[in-house]
């Protein structure tokens, strides 16, 4: 799966306790406790006793770096009282795996171990990814708990339908540990555009030849999707119109299937009205076939000639509504990037355009770009696509007109 989150620092600074009580599902606390590392994060792993059967507390040391905690009572722990030491300046508290035991305790308010005091004596706030067998999810007892949870704030992630470690299928798996990174992500990031909607649209387009051939570029969807999820976790309201991509949809992020331009074109306009921002970052076929065999061409041995007519421009088109929203372009130039996207963004009246050279090829995970706006030129250093996406919706929001 492609993991575009674990290059930024959106946790940067950030203390997290990363609590993990009894269940198979541990396994993948210690995945995750080395992507909330990576993500920047300061991370403290607190296992009850169920949870230190699975994975040992060495396991979560080696990956955080820093000391893991089962016991109230430890020792080297000043007064031996780690739950008042850990407690200080805590920014959340991930349980990950939550077990239905786990989550019963929680819901009545017991403080019998170190996680489940840390979490009664919180000040901060408390995320729970509950993992357990279908049958235990579905229990009413468990649906009461999650209940009780909900009212009480703390924020429930997934569980996710699936296969099980009991052979059994359906819901009770714990999210990924991408998906509990991006929570937090999406938490932490200053929400520049809340109450705002932005459509998008990414990837390449694909115009038809036949039922088994056509025309399409090389665009990969990243630069895009990694928008989509930075808008998300800047509390847009996001609309992802996508060409034929095989990327993860990313958290909060609504996502449509469009082919060809003239689909793409179609599920944009379906989507604008009410949108703040329109951001196309997709790589549209200028021109499509006059048609479309309806059967499959056969070989004749001879030249084939082919006709092709333009497509429309779908950035052109929304940037000349009578009110648009406020429109980003993107531009991938091979040479004379400024004189190009410039010339682009005057052309199609857009307040902002993002330009790359194609130094690179294309697919990467980094970008290299400038974007240009009405005060000139702003060059970005080489970063990844989330980073880089993230500095772009810091600029939208700084250039967008007040609601
Ligand atoms: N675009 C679009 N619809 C099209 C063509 C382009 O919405 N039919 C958008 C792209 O998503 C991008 C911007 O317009 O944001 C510039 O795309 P690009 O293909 O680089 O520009 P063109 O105007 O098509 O110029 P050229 O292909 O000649 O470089």
């Amino acid at each position: 799966m492609l993991d575009y989150t674990h290059v930024i620092d959106g946790l940067r600074g950030r203390k997290i306790v990363l609590g993990v009580s009894g269940g198979i599902a541990a396994y993948k606390a210690a995945e995750l406790a080395r992507a909330l590392k990576r993500l920047g994060a300061d991370v403290h792993a607190v296992l009850t006793e169920a949870g230190a059967s699975f994975v040992t507390p060495l396991t979560f040391e080696a990956l955080s770096g820093n000391r893991a905690w089962t016991a109230l009572q430890e020792e080297g722990a000043k007064g031996g009282m780690p739950h008042i030491i850990l407690g200080r300046g805590i920014d959340a508290i991930l349980v990950a795996p939550a077990s239905a035991n786990f989550i019963a305790r929680l819901a009545t308010g017991f403080a019998n171990d170190l996680l489940s005091t840390l979490c009664l004596a919180r000040e901060c706030p408390l995320f729970v990814a509950p993992a357990m067998n279908r049958q235990m999810w579905e229990n009413p007892a468990t649906q009461r708990n999650i209940a009780t949870l909900a009212a009480d704030g703390i924020a429930i992630l997934g569980p996710a339908a699936g296969e099980q470690a009991c052979g059994e299928t359906g819901l009770g798996r714990m999210l990924e540990p991408d998906a509990l990174c991006d929570a937090l992500l999406a938490f932490f990031a200053p929400k520049l555009l809340a109450g705002r909607k932005v459509v998008l649209t990414a990837g390449p387009t694909f115009e038809a030849i036949d039922p088994v051939r056509g025309i399409t570029n090389a665009s990969s969807g990243k630069m895009g999707y990694a928008l989509a999820a930075a808008c998300a976790r800047a509390g847009a309201e996001v609309v992802l119109v996508s060409g034929s991509v095989a990327l993860p949809l990313p958290a909060g992020v609504q996502r449509v299937f469009a082919t060809s331009a003239l689909q793409m074109r179609e599920e944009v306009f379906a989507a604008i009205p009410g949108a703040d921002v329109f951001i196309a970052v997709a790589a549209v076929a200028d021109y499509r076939p006059v048609e479309t065999a309806l059967h499959k061409i056969k070989k004749s041995g001879e030249p084939v000639h082919l006709e092709f007519v333009p497509n429309p421009d779908i950035l052109a088109e929304v940037a000349a509504l009578p009110q648009p929203p406020f429109c980003v372009g993107f531009a991938a130039e091979s040479r004379d990037l400024d004189a190009y996207a410039e010339g682009k963004r005057r052309a199609k009246r857009l307040p902002m355009l993002v330009g790359n050279l194609l130094a690179d090829g294309l697919g990467g995970d980094e970008n290299t770009v400038v974007i240009y706006d009405d005060e000139g030129r702003h060059p970005l250093p080489r970063a990844p696509k989330a980073f880089v996406a993230r500095q772009i919706v810091e600029r939208i929001a700084n250039l967008l007109p007040a609601n």
